[in-house]
């Protein structure tokens, strides 16, 4: 059981949803996708740009204003380093609800960063650990873009906690965040001291199992781009020659969780 006297002393409640919605939303109408927008074209993040027109305030980090990174978590005593580098922590055959979480990580400009280091542990589908080997166990690296891709399961429950993914975000260079990610609608999120609605994943149900989405948004500076451009419309490249997305493949395998 992870140490609840790391709690934040966050509020319980509501989740925001205002920055990964209109990222997915945009995704869907395959406009200025961070794949195709801010990497490549300099576009400030879609969802800042989007969020400053309006809606209503949310707990959810907001990347809009520099100052609002994704808060960490207690590490638990789970965690394992020199987990396996590999974006899917099941198998054929493994027990378990499948679950797709795919996300994107910025900076405090709001601009995807690539290169990062994810590194993923959770409980199986009957809420243990491996503590021996290295299932449900795993590291990977953003894209280009600043995405990333797990295929994993609905981790279990086990006393005390309510369900939840624990992961470490390294940009190149910069300190670890230790977060925890949650699922929406779980009863022990009313009753669990961690539980942080902030880092609440948006989680929807499909024919094959779940997928759920997440955004971090690390203390990274960034130059924000030199101008807001709409969606759809070019935009001068502002990426540097020294943020090349083809990282040498020895320098990312070399960093590990
Ligand atoms: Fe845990």
């Amino acid at each position: 059981m992870d140490d609840p006297t790391t709690t934040e002393g966050q509020p319980h409640g509501s989740r925001g949803l205002r920055r990964k919605t209109v990222l997915r939303a945009a995704l869907a109408a395959g406009v200025a996708a961070p794949a195709v927008g801010a990497a490549l074209t300099g576009l400030p993040a879609l969802a800042r740009t989007v969020g400053a027109a309006g809606g209503t305030p949310t707990l959810t980090p907001e990347c809009d204003d520099g100052d609002d990174p994704t808060p960490p978590q207690t590490e638990g005593p789970y965690f394992k380093p020199n987990s396996p580098r590999r974006a899917s922590l099941v198998q054929s055959r493994t027990p378990g609800t499948r679950l797709t979480v795919t996300g994107y990580v910025f900076g405090l400009a709001c601009l995807p960063i690539g290169d990062v280091l994810l590194g993923f542990w959770q409980a199986d589908h009957a809420g243990a650990y491996d503590n021996v080997g290295f299932r449900f166990r795993g590291h990977q690296f953003t894209g280009a873009d600043g995405g990333y891709r797990l295929v994993t399961i609905v981790p279990g429950l086990y006393p005390g906690r309510t369900r939840h993914i624990h992961v470490k975000v390294q940009a190149p260079g910069r300190r670890v965040l230790t977060t925890q990610l949650y699922f929406p609608g779980e009863p022990r999120n009313n009753t669990d001291a961690i539980f942080d609605p902030r880092l609440l994943m948006t989680v929807r149900d499909t024919p094959t199992g779940r997928e759920a989405t997440f955004d971090f948004v690390l203390d990274v500076p960034q130059q924000p781009g030199p101008q807001v451009v709409a969606p759809g419309l070019p935009a001068p490249r502002t990426r540097r020659a020294t943020e090349s997305p083809t990282v040498g493949a020895a320098t990312s395998a070399s960093r590990r969780t």
